[in-house]
């Protein structure tokens, strides 16, 4: 007797349909499974052969072979579990009358049969209702991560005894109705009119979360750094749907989403520690796991202490803050993770924080502090903005500040114009507009060319930072409300840009 299933496999965040079949053949009992790497092979057959006879099933006694094509996708962890018991007891006449090729069935079997929690079930689901499939059978436990997923009926499975009895007419999963794919607005710890003083560096953020471009702040210990980066998610706008969907998918694959919770539904604000490692930052592992700058696509990630940071680390930041993808490159795979994030750095001028004043010992050592963070490093930070240790006054005054409510309403309307520019060229904000786009993007009326030219040479603009500034020049035209970038919008960007010598 042969039976064939579907389950699926994860190559990067991407799914891939996966056949299973099931060979039933006479001869002495062997039970063997082709198309899995060694040690996986092991594993699902143990827990196939156990969930299946405590489930109340028969294992067969007979010549097994089980093969999971195509055999040169890897399939890596115990996803495949649920297809492979299924695809033995069609293949041996215990699931009644099984016709299924139009579903899938994925999920991780406990030795007694209940289906566990399973990573990266929502793009599997999404692949499974690309590919044509009609149902996923899929752990209850993902159900609501999995039901954000439309066109597909997803039926939440308990254990092994369940699917058997439903496909034998004993009981009936019914579909999930789909999850509520609306996003709430969220709720902030912190808020700007917290903040006292610091008018500029406030402005410096607001452009900056206007266009999603990087930034960095320098200052001593105490001036607000941390406070200010902490209320960037709250001066950005909420995540949009599909935004909510591709990000719940990294968040699916490296297991981060809490069960029984389907989207994620905040902007990601991911804030590792300088001591992370570099497979913890960047992404890699034994199977693929996304790294923090991919936990933080679509939202913040805030490097405190930047030059703290391993050089290797900060290296490995260039690519993603070029690209918005990172590509992870290890013996047995290469796959690319998607990365769009807005950085947000802060460090003191110098190791500790002390002052420099004049000593010069002390001053050498600031600036070798300042110099781990390379040349093409800095070249990628839009907005260097100082902060300064506050004023008294400042402090101990009665007015509180905008609300970031007030701010973000204000990034919205122009993300609402970025994204009347740019939704032709299947973008979204000015940050990520690409070399070959900024000059029918970015336009200059005539004396803000001019003054390019000069600062051009003067400040010794790289290729690199002569787009940047031209992009952040739009985002601050844009919160204008200004059609060209005149030469005010594009002083004010080149007055964030820093300078080399500044390192
Ligand atoms: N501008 C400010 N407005 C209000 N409180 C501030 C400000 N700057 C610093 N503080 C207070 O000092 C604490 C430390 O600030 P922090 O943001 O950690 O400074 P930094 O990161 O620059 O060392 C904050 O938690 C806050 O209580
Ligand atoms: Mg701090």
């Amino acid at each position: 007797m042969l039976s064939k299933v579907h389950s699926c496999a994860l190559v990067g965040l991407d799914g891939v349909l996966v056949d299973v079949e099931v060979d039933v053949a006479q001869g002495l009992p062997a039970y063997t499974v082709v198309g899995l790497p060694d040690a996986a092979v092991q594993e699902a057959r143990e827990r196939t052969r156990a969930a299946i006879r405590n489930s109340g099933a028969v294992f067969p006694n007979r010549r097994l072979t089980v093969n999971l094509a195509p055999a040169d996708v890897r399939k890596v962890g115990p996803v495949h579990d649920l297809s492979i018991a299924a695809a033995i007891l069609a293949a041996t006449g215990q699931l009644g009358d099984i016709t299924e090729n139009r579903a899938v069935f994925l999920g991780e079997l406990s030795l007694d049969g209940k289906l566990r929690h399973t990573d990266g079930i929502l793009p599997m689901v999404a692949e499974a209702r690309t590919a044509g499939m009609e149902r996923a059978f899929v752990p209850a436990m993902n159900g609501a991560e999995a039901a954000v997923v439309s066109g597909i009926d997803v039926l939440p499975v308990d254990s092994l005894q369940q699917l058997i009895a439903h496909f034998i007419g004993l009981i009936q999963i019914e579909p999930l109705p789909a999850t509520k794919t609306t996003v709430d607005r969220s709720s902030y710890p912190v808020d700007l009119a917290d903040v006292r003083g610091q008018a500029h560096v406030k402005r410096a953020l607001e452009i900056a979360a206007a266009g999603a471009h990087n930034v960095l702040m320098i200052g001593p210990p105490g001036a607000g750094k941390t406070l200010l980066a902490r209320c960037v998610p709250s001066i950005l706008p909420p995540l949009g749907l599909e935004e909510a969907i591709d990000v719940t998918k990294i968040y699916s694959v490296a297991g981060l989403i809490p069960q029984r919770a389907s989207l994620i539904a905040e902007r990601p604000f991911r804030a590792p520690h300088h001591t992370v490692s570099h497979v913890g930052l960047v992404g890699g592992g034994v199977s693929p796991q996304p790294g923090e700058i991919s936990l933080a696509h679509r939202g913040v990630l805030f490097l405190d202490e930047f030059p703290e940071f391993s050089r290797q680390s900060l290296e490995a930041l260039r690519q993603p803050l070029e690209d918005g993808t990172v590509s992870v490159v290890r013996a047995n795979y290469s796959v690319t993770l998607p990365a769009r994030l807005m950085l947000v750095a802060a460090m003191n001028p110098s190791p500790g924080g002390y002052a420099e004043g004049g000593d010069s010992i002390l001053a050498d050592a600031a600036r070798r502090y300042r110099r781990r963070i390379s040349g093409p490093l800095l070249d990628r930070i839009d907005v260097y903005v100082d902060v300064p240790q506050i004023p008294y006054e400042d402090m101990a005054g009665a007015d509180r500040g905008e609300s970031s409510e007030a701010v973000r309403e204000r990034v919205e309307s122009c993300r609402d114009i970025q994204t009347r520019r740019l939704e032709p060229h299947d973008l979204r904000v000015n940050a990520e507009i690409t070399a070959r786009l900024v000059p029918e993007l970015c336009t200059l009326d005539k004396r803000a060319e001019s003054l390019l030219r000069d600062a051009h040479d003067r400040m010794g603009l790289s290729g690199r930072g002569h787009h940047r500034t031209l992009k952040l020049a739009r985002t601050i035209a844009d919160l204008d409300g200004a059609e060209l970038i005149g030469p005010a919008h594009l002083a004010e960007a080149l007055q964030y840009r820093a300078r080399l010598d500044d390192a």
